[in-house]
């Protein structure tokens, strides 16, 4: 059986063919660049102030030099296992609820990754100059990006386009990622040690780290354009989804009539893409994106708080440390557990 069908990652290999194509120009590039080792294969590369892997750094200089936005695209932007796969199926579910009938609704056939395709992970991973016109399900085009934000296309920026942005408790964004990477990792390498990893996470080495240099651009610019920039935050979508989706909607321009709210429509794009029924779904257990990571490895947990199972007490007080450093005055804040088991909120930070 045949990678796809075995669900059995195939980054490692993806990224060694990556490393092998570099033009001498490029290579000439890398060769200029600081490095240090990826956390599944390859390399990772300071680019503009954030580390890129090897797999994805030259489609993001490809999506960075040749993207031209339209004023009505969408843009799902997000720091990666800070919940892009259910941004992206809310974000589709609501701003094209009236393209599909109900009973056919497009995720229950299709990824949301296949739906809300990502532009350095998958459109431009193998041609720098794709045929953007049908690479979207809908018009206007909805992609997604992990590109920050100062490094967007500058069409990006300057047009009136949307962008939503997504992001996580760097606690238990740090232990998805973990869990992630060892699980891209092939058989014959070694687990990734969580000490080990730790130490790298706080000092912004992972892929597109240091995350708080990523939130923090996103979460400025919002504040200072909020209508180009919807600054959203995983916990508060798990504590009070039904009033994040009307804020969502109304960002993109399309309200939930009242009709629709008596329907139940808001509750129905909930439940379509809760973690529990897209887990569940066969298109999302089978076959590989485009990147080679399986489809079923972008659904783990689900929950908030989970950090608190693995992180030891000095590592939380590292981290702590840290959050505090960076986000002091920031006016950026972070829930660290559930409603249901406040015991476990970080004083300070909830
Ligand atoms: P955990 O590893 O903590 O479970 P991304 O989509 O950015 O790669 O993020 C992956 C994280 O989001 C994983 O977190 C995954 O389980 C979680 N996730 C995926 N789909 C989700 C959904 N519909 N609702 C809530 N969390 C989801």
């Amino acid at each position: 059986m045949d990678a796809a069908g075995t669900g059995k990652a195939r980054v490692v290999s993806l990224i060694q063919d990556v490393e092998k194509s570099y033009d001498d120009e490029f290579q000439q590039l890398v060769h200029s660049l600081p490095k240090e080792e990826g956390w599944v294969s390859g390399s990772l590369y300071l680019y503009q102030g954030f580390w890129w892997s090897s797999l994805a750094l030259k489609p993001m200089i490809s999506f960075q030099t040749h993207f031209q936005a339209f004023d009505s695209d969408v843009i799902v932007a997000t720091f990666p296992k800070c919940g892009t796969t259910w941004l992206k199926a809310l974000t589709f579910s609501t701003f094209y609820r009236d393209r599909f009938a109900r009973d056919e609704h497009p995720l229950l056939a299709s990824t949301p990754h296949q739906l809300v395709r990502h532009l350095e992970y998958d459109v431009y991973i193998n041609n720098p100059c794709p045929d953007l016109e049908n690479i979207c399900v809908y018009k206007p085009r909805l992609l997604a990006t992990h590109v920050p934000h100062a490094s967007l296309p500058t069409s990006i920026k300057d047009s009136k386009c949307k962008i939503v942005y997504i992001c996580r408790n760097p606690m238990d964004m740090f232990i998805s990622l973990w869990f992630f990477s060892n699980k891209l990792r092939d058989e014959n390498q070694e687990s990734l040690s969580l000490d080990k990893v730790f130490d790298k996470f706080c000092r912004g080495i992972h892929s597109l780290g240091p995350f708080f240099d990523h939130v923090l651009e996103y979460w400025n610019a919002s504040q200072e354009n909020p209508d180009k920039i919807l600054f959203l935050k995983y916990e508060d979508l798990k504590e009070d989804m039904n009033s994040q989706l009307k804020h969502l909607a109304m960002f993109l321009g399309v309200p939930f009539t009242e009709d629709e709210e008596r329907q139940g429509v808001v509750e129905e794009i909930a439940k379509i893409c809760s973690f529990e029924k897209l887990k569940e779904l066969e298109v999302n257990n089978k076959g590989l994106h485009t990147s080679g990571i399986p489809h079923k490895d972008f659904f783990r947990k689900g929950k908030v708080g989970d950090w608190s199972n693995y992180l030891t007490p000095s590592m939380v007080e590292r981290l702590e440390k840290l959050i505090q450093d960076k986000l002091d005055n920031s006016g950026l804040t972070f829930n660290f557990s559930s409603k249901i088991s406040q015991d476990k909120n970080i004083v300070g930070f909830a």
